[in-house]
């Protein structure tokens, strides 16, 4: 007897056409694979790295060995927890770029390997746009346009989103993202890397006005973050010449003013951009969309302004692979496919 691969026996959505899709992410320290089917993510994996923690930060070379001892493993386990078998695949997502060329080069050559060997398409995906498409994971009928303030470790950007494939920038950092500038505040605090989740904990029984802390002027809806970076690290240096107990007695305000001061700053550049272009969908993407503040003053602001929402859950925030199968879905739905010599591309643009 031959068996029809069916992805609706998960749901009890309607049939589509069995499109069944592996997404490979590996552009910086997670190495993460996804299942789609018919837009409906079957299976989300996600092994994080835990080896550049006591370097404050990541190290590429270790990154790229990780990814490599781990690539199978978590491939594996996505097939296997979505019961789907390589034979069943319509195609091999993977993350162009941007990222960390070793990193990348990993998914890549695993990606065309996989494809080569199973004759299937190959469908490079860019990885910004990814976080930006995580939403149709959760609302497939979201309503375009709406504005996207897309905030991860390695980009911040407001983005009108017109369209699945269709994407304006409308600001961006000029310098640090979001994410540098917690992770940057969190190691002046001596907090390990990554320092945005270990700020978010300790903000959470801590005074946001407690300390104030300059941000950037710069134009439109651009931003920048190196200033705020060097008065933190200013603040700190006097205030432990001056009792050496400071940041121990004072920590959960310290984090409170720093994320406080961060979402505000995120916050009021986004809300002019909403009421510039009239927007009223307003999405929050990456992994400082997983930012309790930021969560909680979006739906306060949301409240005010009369703004519909959407925040993803908080595995389709930070790395994964789920957004990139999504990208990758619609790409393979219009025939976008790569050719098989397709390289990684650590400085790829969205736009
Ligand atoms: O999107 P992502 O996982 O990777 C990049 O593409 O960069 O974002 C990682 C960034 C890190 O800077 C991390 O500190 C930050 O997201 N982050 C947070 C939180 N969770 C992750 N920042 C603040 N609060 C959080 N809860
Ligand atoms: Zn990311």
């Amino acid at each position: 007897m031959h068996l029809e691969k069916d992805c609706n026996m998960h749901t009890n959505a309607q049939p589509v056409q069995n499109i069944t899709l592996l997404a490979i992410e590996s552009s910086c320290d997670d190495t993460a694979a996804a299942i789609i089917c018919d837009g409906k993510i079957l299976s989300n994996i996600v092994t994080s790295q835990d080896v550049h923690q006591k370097y404050g930060g990541v190290v590429p070379e270790l990154a790229s060995r990780s990814h490599q001892k781990n690539i199978v493993p978590v491939v594996d386990l996505a097939l296997k927890q979505a019961k789907i078998s390589l034979m069943e695949l319509d195609g091999i997502v993977f993350t162009q770029g941007p990222g960390l060329l070793g990193s990348l080069l990993v998914g890549n050559s695993f990606a065309k390997g996989l494809a080569l060997s199973l004759n299937k398409p190959l469908i490079a995906v860019n990885h910004i746009d990814a976080h930006v498409l995580a939403h149709l994971i959760d609302n497939p009928k979201i309503p375009f346009p709406f504005l996207c303030l897309l905030v991860s470790g390695g980009h911040t950007q407001i983005v009108k989103v017109n369209s699945v494939s269709d994407m304006e920038i409308l600001g961006k950092t000029i310098d640090d993202a979001a994410g540098e500038a917690f992770d940057k505040a969190a190691k002046i605090l001596g907090l390990p890397y990554p320092g945005g989740p270990l700020i978010d904990k300790y903000a959470v029984t801590g005074n946001p006005l407690a300390y104030k802390f300059s941000t950037g002027k710069v134009p439109d809806f651009n931003f920048s973050f190196s200033g705020f970076k060097t008065a933190v690290l200013y603040f700190i240096r006097d205030k432990m010449a001056e009792d050496a107990t400071f940041i121990d007695t004072n920590l959960s305000d310290i984090c409170a003013s720093i994320q406080h001061t961060i979402v505000t700053y995120l916050l009021s550049k986004l809300k002019t951009a909403a009421l510039q272009t009239n927007i009223k969908h307003i999405a929050i993407a990456g992994g400082v969309a997983a930012n309790s503040g930021l969560r909680n003053n979006l739906k306060s602001m949301a409240d005010k302004y009369n703004w519909t929402t959407y925040i993803p859950k908080f595995e389709y925030c930070t790395d994964n692979a789920g957004m990139i199968a999504m990208a990758g879905y619609h790409k393979f739905l219009v025939g976008d496919t790569a050719e098989i010599n397709i390289t990684a591309f650590a400085s790829l643009k969205n736009k």
